[in-house]
Order: C-alpha cells, then structure tokens, then sequence
C-alpha cells in the first residue's frame, strides 16, 4: 500500500473504531473521562467475588456476570480481577445472601420478591476466615434474575458518575408486567413503524440468530422491561402455526435468561383460518377445544409463554360481537385456555363502535364503511367505557384489560382514558405508543416521559383525592392481583434501532417508568443522555432542557389547547384539518374539532357529547366549566368562541396563533441550542440530529401554516401583524400528498 494510501486507511480504521452509530443504546462502557474519578472508582473496585454456589451457574448469572465485567473493564479501562474470598475494597454479587453478607445487611424489612435488589456499600464486613475486610459493595437479590437487574443498574450509577461510597438502595418494581408491544407483521413490515424493517426476520428464524436479538434482551433487561409481545394486534393467524412456533420459541430461548417473556397477539377468527372451524365463536364448545389445543401446543413449544394480546371488534378485527357475544365472553374463553399454564390475556379495550364494523381486515382509517353515517352522532372518546365499563366483574381473574392512556388515541395530549378508576374489579394495562405515529413519527424530536408521568400522575378521583392512574395500574388502589403496563415499541433495523437518536430515549423512559413510575421526567432524561452520549455538564444542561420542553412544543405546533386527531388520514402524516370525507365520520379531523363561525372544540360536557360524564365527580368538577377547564384540555371538552378570554387575557384565536408560533419558535431554540452542542459529542450522531431538526421546523412551520389558515377560515379573525406570515396558501397546503410516506404496515 502506498504511504497516503496506508494513512488513509489507518485514519478511516480509527474512525470506525470510535464510530458512534447508535447501535449500542444506552449500553456504552467507554472509559470514564474524568481522571479522578477514574482513579476513584478503580480503588473503589479492586476485584469482584461472586457469592454464589459454583454448582448452581444459571445462564441468568452468567449473563450478569458477562455485562458486569464487560461493563467495569470498559468504564475503568482495567482488567478486573475475580476474588476468591471477600477482601477489602470488592464489589461483592450475592445471590445466596450468605450468612455474612446477610448478618452485614438488614433484609429483614423489606421484600424483595424475584426481581428486587439490593446495592449497599458496607464499611466493614467478616469474610470467611472471620477477617475483617473494609470498604465493600454488595449487590444482592433473591434470583439470578435480580442480580442481573442489580448488575445494569450499577453500571449506570458508574456510567453517570454517580458517588459510590455510601450506596444504600433498594429497587423493586412496581408493576409486575412491564411489556414492550411490537407491532411487527410475519412480512417485517412495521405498522406504525418508522425505524425500518421489524426486527424479526421470520424468514431465517429459528435457523439464524441475529445479534441483534441479543442486543435487544440485554437492552430490555438493563431498564427493567419483561415481557415482549412480538406481533402485531392487527393479527395474522399464521403465527400460531407450528413452522411459526418453532421460530418463536428460537426467540423465547434467547429471551429466557434475560428474564423476557414472550406474548402473542391472537387473531380471533384463527380456529376458521387455521384450524379448518366453521365458526369462531367464543361459546361454541369445538371453538374452546380447538384454543385449549393451541394454547397446549403452544406451551410444548415455550413452556414459560406469557400469554395473548387480543384486539377484537375494533377496526375490522373480527370478535366476540361477530356471534352476538360480549368481549368477556371472548377474553374468559382464552383465559380459559391459558389459566393451566398460568397465562395471561391482555383485552384491548381500544375499541370503538365495533357494531359498525366490518370483519374484514383493514388498517383502520382511510378505507370506506358502508354505515359509516350511523356513528355520525356519536363521540368515540366514549366508546371504550361504554363498552367495556357494564363488564366490569365478568373477566377471569387472568384477564387483564389494555387500556391507551388517552380515550382516543395516542394524541400528543389527551386527558387520561376514563376506564382508568371505572374497573374496580378488572385489572387494567396501561398502553403508551413509544413509536411517534401521532409525535411527527421519526423526525421529530419528542421526549415522551412527560407524556407518560402527566397521565401516571393524573388523579382519577376513583376512590377519593389522590387515585392517580398510577396507583390503580401498579394495583395498589384496587387491589389487581395482577399488573402490567405495555408501549407499543419504536424499535426496527436501523442501525440504531429507532431511527431518531433522540427516539431511543422514550424506550428507555418506558422501561425505566415501568420499573417506578415515581422518577420524574427530568431524572430519566439526564440519566439517559449521560449513559447514550457524554456526562460533560453543558451538554447536560442544553440536551436535557431540550427534551424537557420538546413534547410540549410538539403540542403547541401540531395540537394545542385540547385539539386532537387533525392530522392527515391513513398514514397520519402532517395537518389535514380540513378532511372530511373518511370512510367514517370518526376518522374526519372535522369530527374532532368542529370549528365553525362562532368558535372551535368538542362540546363534552352535558350540553353536548357528555363524554364528561364518564370521569369520577372531582375531575369532572374541574373540566365541565370551560371557566375552571384546564386550558391544555380546554377544545378537548368545549366548543369555545373564538373571542373567549383566555387566562392569558388574550382572544382564543390569538392564544391558538400564539401557541402555534411558539411552538415553531421553541423547535427553532432547540436547533440553536443543539448547534451550540456540537462539540461535547461525536460527529455521527450530532449530524444525524441537526438534520432532523431541520426536517422538524420545517414541518412545525408547516403544522402551524396549515393548521392557522385553515382554522381562519372560520374564524375570520386576522393572524397578528407582528408574527410571520404563513409562505403558502391554504390550498398549497391542502394539495400536498404524500403516497408513500412509512409506517402504514405496508397498506398502501
Ligand atoms: C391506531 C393506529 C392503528 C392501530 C390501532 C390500534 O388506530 O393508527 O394502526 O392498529 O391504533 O391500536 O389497534
């Protein structure tokens, strides 16, 4: 190789070498770069002892110890020396709680169940031969499984250059099934997907195993989540057949030691469709044998399965109301067949008007309903709890219903659905949307655990003041006997797995929230960054402010003050306000916001849809009085005019121009201020980031332009003088389309 040649190769090596594509998440072990804290640490974890009996190594331990020591030799760049004995200065992993360590700690107070840990920093502790030792870590938890959750959990304290002198922590989740939803098809296309292919490449499967799913349990076990559900509710039968079931059951083994379970969605007319049934009906005895068979079968393949996902009577999908039954009647002959197994059945609850539907598949919106005109009175947001709130007490007792945390669907605001605190008897799930379908999909910058904690945190009234959403999902307020919470993922094969850097964040924060869902937002953001890109205090400042205000400035330029689903129909792409012409009256934006000359917003208090209704008495309280209505929700509930005072004193149309701007001006900060960060981080992920920040202001503009003009129409009110003026007409805006934008699961 000739000499220029050869430097630059050496060169283009290097770089590869310390490339920063992505793919390795929140998992990064690189050195630690602040040299006295390096030295710190190093002194702090001379060597390590695994107190646990050598006849016993699970593949859960070995994983655990694989991550512990990858992750201490990258992040202290030393080799890291396995103790025979407890010594001085140790990180100590105890799984057995031997009867030192166990005399050392108190464990008498708290239980840890199978998934707890414990991380305690002890001064002096005896070891075997009776000799005091000083200065030790341990990390102790009653299961393999719990170390592992110990394990991640002390490296991110070292990765986000945490004090490890006095640790004193314990951690127990506290919901029992934190579930990642995938809505993935057997063709690997990804129906709301905006990060590439699925993951799962059914075609290899079970022959093949890619690292990636490897790569995925290792990143799911160190945030906590447990469950993986790898189909789309949109379901396709096939995957209950035995080709199918032996792929899944490829990905069971590698999930297993990660403490991941694997759920299925249930295509409800399988027993026709596979099974050679003439009918699929829940009460039909051959329709119960042929499940109880499957289920059977199923097990023989994954003993350890968690259980089915089911979407039934909702957007085509066929159900129970196909032959007269009720959706307890078609979740209790699944729990039926799954309870020997312990299996669970998670109901969707997003269902609405199912008596209108058609059974034939479709993808939801954008596809013509012959009776479509007979829901045209109707107010969706109220469906759910109508359907669902008389069955209360009817479930098996392993029948969990899956309820979106919004009444409509995964908007970037809605108050919290009103089955929350309705279902005393039926524990429920909650369902988040992790990939941005409704949050500018994967270029835009949208920070959802703000999201997340404004539904957790809101209180329901159910059974008195303090009955936050939270605290009726983790059970302790009805008592569930069973818990779970589910985010439908964002994750496909992009190199980086979520396309947007910033998009791996709300993975994280799903997991992490999942776990406890008292962190607070700002907690995760910080956490996260320092682990995903560099502990450096401006970077800190600047990234974490930015996710910080990014979801509320999504709101601003997409939906504010309590607008929802105005968004272009199919592939809910951009505004498209002004569509009216869906194949129901439910799927029209003109449905959701009824702006006409005297103003704008969804009557849903007694005078009109009386949505309001469904809430318990000290939320409606505050809601149903446009005057007492928190503003953020305030089009959600009433048709407001346009020259209504706003808290703010302005107009109503001015606040909406106000907010509008604002949120375009906001994205614009966010632009500055990630260029201002340039330097603390590496060149790939910087690029990749400020690229889509362009595309996001450019479609905030757009957002605001479109949404203005057309709202003006109305409104007739002018956009004021000191604000720019939209670059385009209405009717430009109104004749964009977009044929093959993603995420549509390949339905054109
Ligand atoms: C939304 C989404 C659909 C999805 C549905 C669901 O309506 O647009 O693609 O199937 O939610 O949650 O079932």
């Amino acid at each position: 190789m000739k000499k220029p040649f050869l430097l630059f190769y050496l060169l283009f090596v290097a770089a590869l070498a310390y490339a920063e594509d992505g793919y390795d998440l929140w998992l990064r072990y690189h050195r630690i770069d602040d040299a006295s804290l390096l030295q710190r640490y190093r002194n702090q974890i001379n060597s390590l002892y695994f107190d646990i009996s050598p006849d016993d190594p699970s593949p859960t331990f070995e994983i655990a110890k694989k991550e512990l020591i990858a992750g201490l030799e990258g992040l202290l760049d030393k080799k890291i020396t396995q103790g025979k004995d407890f010594s001085s200065y140790q990180l100590i992993i105890n799984k057995q709680r031997s009867e030192i360590v166990q005399t050392a700690l108190d464990f008498s107070s708290e239980n840890l169940g199978s998934e707890g840990f414990k991380i305690i920093s002890l001064k002096k502790i005896h070891n075997k031969l009776n000799r005091g030792v000083n200065n030790v870590i341990v990390i102790s938890a009653n299961t393999d499984g719990g170390i592992l959750y110990g394990v991640f959990h002390f490296l991110r304290l070292l990765q986000t250059h945490q004090d490890i002198s006095q640790l004193n922590i314990t951690s127990i989740p506290k919901i029992q099934n934190r579930i990642l939803d995938h809505w993935d098809n057997l063709n690997r296309t990804v129906e709301r997907g905006y990060a590439g292919a699925s993951i799962w490449n059914w075609h290899l499967l079970p022959g093949y195993i890619d690292k990636r799913y490897i790569d995925y349990a290792r990143a799911n076990a160190s945030i906590g989540i447990n469950g993986t559900v790898l189909t789309n509710v949109n379901a396709n039968a096939m995957v209950l057949t035995k080709p199918y079931l032996e792929k899944v059951a490829a990905l069971a083994n590698v999930f297993r030691p990660y403490g991941i379970k694997i759920y299925l969605t249930a295509r409800f007319s399988a027993p026709i469709e596979i099974g050679g049934l003439k009918t699929a009906d829940p009460l039909d005895p051959e329709v119960q044998t042929w499940w109880k068979q499957k289920v059977d079968e199923i097990y023989s393949y994954i003993p350890d399965f968690g259980g089915f996902v089911v979407k039934a009577n909702s957007e085509g999908q066929p159900g129970p109301q196909n032959y007269g039954r009720t959706h307890a009647d078609g979740a209790n002959m699944f729990a039926d067949a799954l309870a020997p197994h312990h299996g669970i059945v998670m109901w969707r609850a997003f269902v609405y008007d199912a008596r209108v539907q058609k059974s034939t598949e479709n993808f939801g919106d954008g596809k013509a309903d012959p009776n479509a005109s007979s829901i045209a009175s109707g107010d969706r947001a109220k469906q759910a709890y109508d359907e669902f709130k008389p069955l209360d007490g009817k479930f098996r007792k392993n029948v969990l219903l899956q309820v979106k945390n919004g009444p409509i669907d995964f908007q970037p605001r809605e108050p919290f659905s009103p089955l929350f605190g309705a279902m005393p008897q039926t524990p429920l799930v909650m369902e988040f949307q992790l990939t941005q379908e409704y949050l500018g999909q994967a270029s835009h910058l949208a920070y959802e655990a703000p999201l997340f904690k404004e539904c957790l945190d809101a209180d329901t009234y159910s059974n008195g003041k303090g009955s936050t959403v939270a605290k009726l999902i983790n059970g302790s307020l009805d008592n569930y006997p069973i818990t779970a919470i589910a985010g439908v993922a964002n994750i496909g094969n992009e190199r980086n797995w979520t396309l947007h850097p910033f998009g791996q964040a709300n993975w994280y924060a799903f997991g992490r929230l999942a776990w406890d869902h008292d962190l607070s937002s700002e907690q995760i953001a910080d956490e996260w960054l320092r682990q995903t890109f560099t502990n450096d205090p401006h970077f800190i400042d600047g990234a974490r402010k930015m996710m910080m205000m990014s979801r509320e400035t999504l709101v601003n330029y997409m939906t504010p003050l309590g607008l929802h689903h105005i968004m272009g129909t199919g592939f809910h792409y951009g505004p498209a306000p002004w569509v009216d012409n869906a194949g129901r009256a439910d799927w029209n934006p003109v449905y959701y916001h009824r702006a006409d000359s005297a103003g704008i917003g969804f009557d849903r208090t007694a005078t009109g849809s009386n949505a309001i209704s469904q809430y318990a008495e000290g939320v409606r309280k505050q809601w149903e009085d446009a005057k007492t209505c928190d503003e953020k929700y305030l089009l959600w509930f009433h048709h407001v005019p346009w020259k209504y005072k706003m808290k703010s004193g302005r107009t109503l149309w001015d606040e909406l121009c106000y907010k509008y701007y604002s949120g375009v001006d906001s994205v614009r900060w966010m632009q500055h201020t990630w260029n201002g960060l340039k330097k603390y981080i590496d060149e790939e992920r910087f690029e990749q980031v400020k690229m889509l920040l362009v595309i996001q202001e450019k479609e905030a503009v757009w957002w605001r332009n479109a949404c203005l003009l057309y709202f003006q129409t109305f409104s007739k009110m002018p956009i004021p003088a000191n604000y720019e003026k939209p670059d385009h007409t209405l009717e430009y805006y109104k004749g964009l389309k977009f044929l093959y934008a993603p995420g549509n699961g390949g339905n054109l």
